[in-house]
């Protein structure tokens, strides 16, 4: 099966799969605060995440690689979406374009669309600094994201069955790249020690991609003979590997992502700890459903949704909503118990 089969097939399988829920956020409760003593006419959602300043806290995720007029068309939409929200965007995968040329425009048709958007570039953590190099060259990118996805490839009939030399090498990109490297998941989430060993080798920012949005365990069963669907219910959930990751706060920023859906789902996950959310699957939803103008739409109405929490938790900024007391309780509870976090 070519690469570019595989991408579509993906798109195809995240958008009938949906979310498996689960993200541990409905575990995640605010306190409800009388007394807020805060205008939503002066809540600032302004963010940063490592050295990048982004004016709202929603990213869109990598979710486009694989080359093909489909997935330019969807890069094409999202970066139009980007520009008119001014969100940060990631591409997908960008490995197919370096190995063929001919498909670059898959991903540089994002700078087109954005020439001054805030844009990640995107490959897998077996790329080397010269290919690190070449794919933040192609987007004039801002950071370069680094997805973890072992599960993914253990799954994947066609996919990577050694997973040696990853922290050496993502210590090396983060050494000589020049932009920040964010390191990310893709829907198993990121454990504490996982994110140490990340933080001393240099990576600045890490996004959960917890469990309990988009399932590569299920999209790639779809395509096994013989199952390994055990793993459809392996991983740390958003929540949960959000507040395991938070336990290395002083050297990374965090992005909370894995299946979420609104302003409130956003808000839960900076008061855990991230300075912003990554959605993917719920992008591409909205997208397939009502085109760019439904992305722009479900964006600004997802900040609407994060300042109306703001203002209702007297937190009138991101630095403050990090700082919101949370009732955890259920599965998460008990899991961060087991693993010694407060
Ligand atoms: C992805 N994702 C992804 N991530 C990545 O780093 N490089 C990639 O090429 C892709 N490709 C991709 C394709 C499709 C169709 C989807 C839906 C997702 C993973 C994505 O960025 C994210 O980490 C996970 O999907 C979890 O977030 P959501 O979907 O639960 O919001």
């Amino acid at each position: 099966m070519t690469r570019a089969k595989r991408k579509a097939d993906h798109i195809t399988h995240a958008l009938s799969t949906g979310f498996s829920g689960g993200n541990g956020l409905h575990d995640v409760r605010f306190v409800h605060n009388s007394l807020p003593e805060t205008s939503l006419m002066e809540v600032d959602i302004s963010t940063a995440i490592g050295e990048l300043t982004l004016s709202s806290p929603i990213i869109i995720n990598a979710m486009t690689g694989g080359g093909g007029k489909e997935t330019e068309t969807i890069n094409r939409k999202l970066a139009q979406a980007a520009a008119a929200t001014n969100a940060a965007m990631a591409v997908g995968s960008q490995m197919a374009a370096l190995k063929d040329k001919a498909v670059e425009n898959t991903y540089t048709v994002v700078r087109k669309e954005n020439p001054n958007g805030c844009i990640f570039a995107n490959l897998g953590s077996e790329a080397t600094v010269d290919q690190a190099k070449a794919a933040v060259d192609m987007l004039e990118a801002d950071a370069l994201q680094i997805h973890l996805n072992v599960i993914q490839e253990l799954v994947m009939p066609e996919g990577d069955r050694d997973f040696k030399g990853t922290v050496a090498r993502i210590s090396s990109i983060s050494e000589r790249i020049g932009v920040p490297v964010i390191v990310k998941e893709v829907g198993f989430g990121i454990a504490k020690e996982a994110a140490k060993e990340l933080a001393d080798a240099g990576v600045s920012i890490i996004d959960a991609g917890g469990q309990g949005g988009t399932n590569f365990s299920t999209i790639e069963n779809k395509r096994r003979e013989i199952p390994l669907d055990f793993f459809d219910s392996w991983g740390i959930s958003t929540a949960a590997s959000i507040a395991e990751i938070a336990q290395c706060k002083e050297k990374v920023s965090i992005i909370g992502s894995g299946g979420i859906k609104d302003g409130a789902d956003i808000a839960k996950v900076i008061a855990l700890g991230a300075s912003a959310a990554g959605l993917a699957g719920s992008m591409l939803k909205v997208l397939k459903e009502s085109g760019t103008d439904g992305v722009i739409s479900y964006i600004e109405t997802a900040k609407s949704q994060l300042q109306a929490v703001m203002t209702a938790l007297g937190t009138p900024d991101i630095d403050s909503l990090q700082k919101a007391p949370l009732v955890i309780s259920g599965e998460t509870a008990h899991w961060l118990s087991e693993r010694g976090i407060a």
